[in-house]
């Protein structure tokens, strides 16, 4: 796709362009909408819909999967047909509608909801991406800070929504809160279209795709697209009732998935294809990660809601609002995560990237070694100070700072230049199997067989803290692995700077 200038050369290496500002907001809401239904979801399954912990994890567990391999069909649509800019429109009308769908007191719109949050996910999520990256030049300086900005917005939306939706939603009623979310994303749509001028130079459909030619009865591409995504929505809300056979779809789409990107890099020269290979070990690496991030919207969430004492002067601290404390850190500790990788690389002791994973791997694992040790401190009713679940967002927090900023940056590096669009697709499916595997390790981990009595608090205990304990010994030594292998992997990341 061609690239933008929205400024004239001179402003190059000074101020942002525009367009950040509006994608900034737009995607802000669009993540506000997401995380602010992400922090009611399990405990909406568990104390309203009286889901069983099981079934909660496996419905979370495949749609946050959805959630994030959608983008791969959704960047692919937008790439060959309708455009970023077009897809971006879409997904947010759908997302809005999904959370709307939710806000309606009956329980069948739970998976009707979901179904719509998927869809629309999958044209919003990669595209805003990849329409702000077209306001760049491939070497304009102010790349870099301009993405910074942005992993801010989507930071600051993810904290302010739990506070927000959670309010609304322990107070009011959970389908107000979902409501809250569903009005988030419309004010996304609004920025949009203030927006729509300084969009308008970028993400337009590519010359090849006709969008508006007509097929026969009133029939065009464009509305092809639309009818096939309604038809999707409502076939993946018919599959989410059998979500206990969806780990098998979508491991297959899996296997079918890694064996292309195998067939691409069989295809590609020599030094390609030894990028395309260290790229997907690294992504190997990402997925482990998230699987062990994303306990925050399940294992973790409920872990707050039975065990963390959340009394305050006398006045109870709403569960959902836990979940602004990572976002809450990212933005915090940002800066001066990346003032160290600015002063290391002066006197040129900059880790290269398998070992910023690996130290974000191992803050993961010594997060979920507080949980531990927090559940060693419990009182007589099983209930532990926040302390202790605060540090281990801390952990998770710088975790998420080494790895996620370093793997998007990765991928556009190590990519082959026509498969950039493609492998960051495959970024998103490495994101999306890690949110399965969270679901499954937190389901086979942690959840009873029979349910517990519900005054049976060292039986709950017992069982988070087998899932915390095999999560902190798996991404430690994950981290332990990828530091062993890093040396095998310098030369490719040098040539690729
Ligand atoms: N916090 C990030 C977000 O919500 C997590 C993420 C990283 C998602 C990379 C996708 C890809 O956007």
């Amino acid at each position: 796709m061609k690239k933008v200038l929205a400024e004239a050369p001179e402003q190059l290496g000074t101020s942002q362009p525009k367009a950040l500002y509006i994608l900034f907001f737009a995607e802000l809401w669009e993540r506000f909408s997401f995380y602010g239904m992400r922090a009611l979801l399990v405990l909406y399954m568990t104390s309203e819909l009286l889901f069983h912990d099981t079934k909660a994890y496996d419905v979370y567990g495949i749609y946050t999967a959805l959630v994030y391999a959608a983008p791969v069909i959704g960047g692919y649509i937008a790439d060959n047909y309708l455009g970023n800019r077009k897809a971006i429109y879409l997904g947010g009308i759908i997302i809005m509608l999904g959370h709307f769908c939710l806000a309606l007191p009956f329980q069948e719109s739970l998976f009707y909801g979901l179904s719509f949050i998927i869809v629309g996910t999958g044209f919003f999520k990669a595209n805003v991406t990849s329409l702000l990256g077209q306001f760049y030049e491939k070497r304009d300086v102010r790349r870099d800070a301009g993405f910074t900005l942005f992993y801010m917005g989507i930071n600051l939306g993810a904290c302010i929504a739990p506070l927000v939706c959670g309010y609304v939603g322990k107070t009011l009623g959970w389908h107000y809160g979902f409501g809250i979310a569903g009005v988030g994303m419309l004010f996304g749509i609004f920025v949009l279209l203030k927006g729509a001028k300084t969009l308008s130079g970028a993400g337009s459909p590519p010359a090849k795709s006709k969008l508006n030619q007509t097929l026969g009865f009133g029939l065009t591409p464009y509305r092809l697209i639309v009818i096939g995504t309604f038809a999707c929505i409502a076939l993946i809300s018919l599959c989410l009732h059998f979500y206990h056979v969806m780990g098998h779809f979508l491991n297959t789409f899996g296997i079918i998935t890694l064996i292309w990107v195998l067939s691409i890099a069989y295809r590609c020269n020599q030094e390609e294809r030894k990028a395309i290979l260290t790229l997907l070990v690294m992504l190997l690496f990402f997925m482990i990660f998230w699987a062990g991030f994303e306990q925050a919207g399940s294992s973790i969430n409920l872990f707050t809601d039975r065990h963390i004492d959340r009394s305050l002067f006398g006045w109870e601290i709403p569960v959902p609002w836990f979940q602004s404390i990572p976002p809450f850190f990212v933005i915090t500790m940002a800066p001066v995560i990346s003032a160290i990788w600015v002063s290391l690389g002066k006197r040129k002791l900059e880790p290269f990237p398998p070992t910023k994973f690996g130290f974000g791997l191992f803050q993961a694992g010594i997060g979920f070694g507080c949980l531990l040790i927090g559940i060693k401190t419990a009182d007589s009713q099983g209930m532990i100070s926040a302390i202790w679940l605060i540090l281990a967002y801390f952990f998770h927090a710088s975790g998420e700072l080494s790895l996620s900023p370093v793997g998007l940056s990765m991928v556009t590096k190590l990519s082959p230049p026509r498969f950039v669009s493609f492998l960051m697709g495959i970024l998103f499916l490495s994101m999306s199997f890690g949110n399965y595997l969270a679901a499954l390790f937190a389901k086979i981990f942690g959840a009873p067989e029979q349910p517990l009595q519900a005054n049976d608090k060292l039986g709950s205990l017992i069982c988070f803290s087998s899932t915390f304990e095999f999560l902190a010994y798996f991404l430690v030594s994950a981290s332990i692995v990828i530091f062993l292998i890093s040396p095998f992997m310098r030369k490719t990341f040098e040539k690729h700077q």
